[in-house]
């Protein structure tokens, strides 16, 4: 049993969830739950790893062992049902990493490249900052559910259009994609020749009855045209310690990859991350049936106390991820009047829908990887901000 009730204090570690908040705004006693990470202690074998590690007191240049690509190869199979081999992985710091390189590898400046909106923030400045153009292929919400609108992703390919980044399971809505719409999609993609980045660094987040599918591992075609990038990241609460991967089943494009990732000096691993990452898939599993179990039961919380105390706010049911896409858009206030009432009255820090794209007005995003109380505490204190707002639509009238 591991005592995810426990409430650790990071206020005083260089935690960019504590930190960064303290810097943005001007506001003491500000709860954080946005940025995508958990406020639980990693499973203890890691913990255990890194001190001995660390006690041996030498951190030169790092060349993982064959064990660290096995115990992945494992997991994976294990996992998703998808069987890999070791010459297809490639060790990134980070996942934005290989989006970044997906850009410079697969696309010139001024070719397109496709996302899906709404979504992670840096899917839109790994292409902008390359000089790549961001074509969006906006996820439609139809009846509480966000789906692909495949029409438009077919009307939006043109000679120009190398690439599409997609976020399976999705960030922010979070969306486990379904084997026919994976098919559907890969259909399109493979019929222009775009290769296909899935971004798969939640998935072995999952919630019953949804079953995550590797893209890739739909057909030997498909995995051809297709990079997905995986991690141990947010699985396992260790994203400080910038290992994840890369899998790249065709050996040419593997190539270009290798080579962009000499050219930006990408290369070195990190001795406590590869550690980390190692010991987490082969130790971590019974950690992650419980972590699974309470994520399910903060993700149950959320829409109980919404239903019973807060109709004005809706919750997407999410499929996966412990990210929650609330719809603030039945209180008819404006985004930004939502935003300052959430942080000056209700004291609580979200992600602004608006950082994932326009469709994203008057959505919020809730971490909800915390402890119960800590989950208690930050829906009360949304429903102070909204009852604020609420209060002021009345004196208004
Ligand atoms: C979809 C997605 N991709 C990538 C990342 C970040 O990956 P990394 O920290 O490995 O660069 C996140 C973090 O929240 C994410 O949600």
């Amino acid at each position: 049993m591991f005592n995810f009730d426990e409430v650790i204090d990071r206020s005083q570690t260089d935690s960019t969830k504590w930190r960064k908040l303290r810097d943005q705004y001007n506001e003491p006693d500000l709860l954080p739950m946005w940025v995508a990470d958990m406020d639980f202690k990693v499973a203890e074998p890691i913990s255990n790893a890194l001190e001995k590690r660390a006690n041996h007191g030498i951190f030169g240049y790092v060349y993982p062992h064959e064990s660290f690509y096995l115990t992945f190869i494992d997991w994976v199979q294990k996992r998703h049902g998808w069987k890999i081999e070791k010459d297809w992985i490639l060790v990134l710091p980070g996942v934005i990493s290989g989006l970044n390189l997906s850009a410079r590898v697969l696309a010139k400046e001024g070719e397109n490249m496709i996302l899906q909106s709404p979504v992670y923030p840096p899917f839109y400045r790994v292409i902008q900052n390359n000089h790549r153009n961001v074509i969006d292929n906006p996820l439609v919400l139809n009846d509480g559910k966000y789906e692909i609108d495949f029409d438009d992703l077919e009307n939006k390919i043109d000679s120009k259009t190398k690439a599409l980044l997609f976020c399976s399971p999705h960030n922010p809505v979070g969306r486990v994609w379904k084997k026919d719409e994976l098919i559907k999609l890969s259909r399109i993609c493979l019929q222009h020749q775009i290769i296909m980045v899935s971004d798969e660094i939640h998935s072995d987040l999952i919630y019953p009855d949804n079953t995550h599918i590797p893209l890739a591992s739909l057909s030997h075609e498909i995995a051809q045209q297709t990079v997905t990038l995986m991690a141990p990241s947010k699985t396992f609460n260790i994203a400080g310690l910038a290992t994840s991967v890369a899998i790249i089943p065709d050996a040419e494009l593997r190539k270009k990859y290798q080579q962009e990732m000499v050219e930006m000096a990408i290369s070195s691993h990190s001795t406590f991350g590869t550690l980390a990452f190692e010991t987490a898939y082969s130790q971590g599993e019974e950690w992650l049936e419980e972590l699974l179990c309470y994520l399910n039961k903060n993700k149950k919380r959320v829409a109980e106390f919404l239903e019973e105390e807060l109709r004005d706010v809706h919750v997407i049911d999410a499929e996966g991820t412990y990210l929650l896409w609330l719809d603030f858009r039945k209180l008819e206030k404006s985004h930004d009047q939502i935003r300052q009432s959430l942080i000056h009255h209700g004291k609580v820090a979200l992600n602004s829908g608006l950082d994932f794209g326009q469709q994203g007005a008057c959505f919020f995003r809730m971490n909800i990887a915390c402890p119960r109380s800590t989950l208690e505490e930050g829906l009360s204190r949304i429903k102070k901000a909204v009852l604020y707002l609420k209060e002021k639509k009345k004196d208004e009238k």
